[in-house]
């Protein structure tokens, strides 16, 4: 079977990704800063939002990697430099790190938002930030260009989108690894109650208003284990929403 690492799975998303993959016969290594609560096959425990965890972290992972997802991250109601360490910048650098071990035909798959979806009203600002590779160019870039804490969360979602799509053309072009995002809508996890206070009230029943119901977290977990398989091979560099038709219902 395939060697799957998973980031986040000691909750939510994450936690189902890992339980899917596992039932489909991979071998799966998870990483988090919270103990697991679900059977593994290995698992690293790691702050994702400083260099130094991730990089001793990084030496703990197999030698070979068919796989690779994104899934950890922390809500707006955290400090903004947290969120672009842990959902941005730590992103980054550990995926940088794992790709060496990736065989063509890998697959790396990252966890947007689907309140990253306004990326293009920023999209020169997110290509800059693109540009500037490795954690610390990023937060010096950051320095120069601040971010309101009120949409720090949407923001490092929205760069999460572009450089994703910038980033993977190299990647699948020069080494046969495919990059993607999900962007889930509104999904049953503990964080879910955070984006009450981050949004505010009105937004989220808004949104509650256009859908039958938050996604539960296996419906989005199954597209992420797709682009993980074979099956997804010629797929690259996109975004694929899975809120149940949200985004849509914006138009
Ligand atoms: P969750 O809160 O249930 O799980 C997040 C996991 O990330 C936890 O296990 C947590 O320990 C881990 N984590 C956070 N900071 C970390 C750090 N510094 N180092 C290591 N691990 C860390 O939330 P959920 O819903 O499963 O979120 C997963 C991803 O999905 C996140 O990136 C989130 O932004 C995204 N998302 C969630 C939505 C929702 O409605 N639940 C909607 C859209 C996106």
């Amino acid at each position: 079977g395939k060697t799957v690492v998973i980031t986040g799975t000691s909750s939510g998303i994450g936690a189902e990704v890992a339980r899917l993959a596992r039932f489909q016969g991979a071998h799966v290594i998870g990483m988090d800063r919270n103990d697991p609560t679900l059977t593994l096959d290995g698992f690293v425990k790691a702050d994702l939002g400083s260099v130094a965890a991730i990089d001793a972290a990084v030496a703990e992972l197999p030698a070979r990697i068919d796989a690779f997802c994104n899934i950890a991250g922390v809500p707006g109601t955290a400090d903004g430099e947290l969120v672009a360490r842990v959902n941005y910048l730590g992103l980054r650098h550990l995926t940088e790190a794992v790709l060496p071990r990736m065989p063509r035909g890998g697959s790396i798959v990252n966890v947007a938002s689907i309140l990253g979806a306004e990326w293009p009203l920023r999209l020169d600002l997110h290509k800059q930030l693109a540009a500037a590779k490795g954690f610390e160019a990023g937060a010096a870039w950051l320095r120069d260009h601040p971010v309101p804490q009120a949409t720090c969360y949407q923001y490092f979602k929205e760069a999460l989108i572009v450089w994703n799509a910038t980033q993977s053309q190299e990647w699948f072009l020069g080494k046969g690894v495919r990059m993607n995002c999900v962007a889930p809508g509104p999904v049953f996890t503990p964080i879910l109650g955070d984006f009450v206070s981050m949004l505010g009230e009105e937004r989220v029943q808004a949104d509650a208003h256009r859908m039958l119901r938050p996604a539960f977290a296996d419906e989005v977990a199954a597209v992420i284990t797709w682009l993980c398989s074979d099956a997804a091979r010629w797929v690259s560099g996109v975004n694929i929403p899975v809120d149940g038709g949200l985004a849509s219902t914006y138009l």
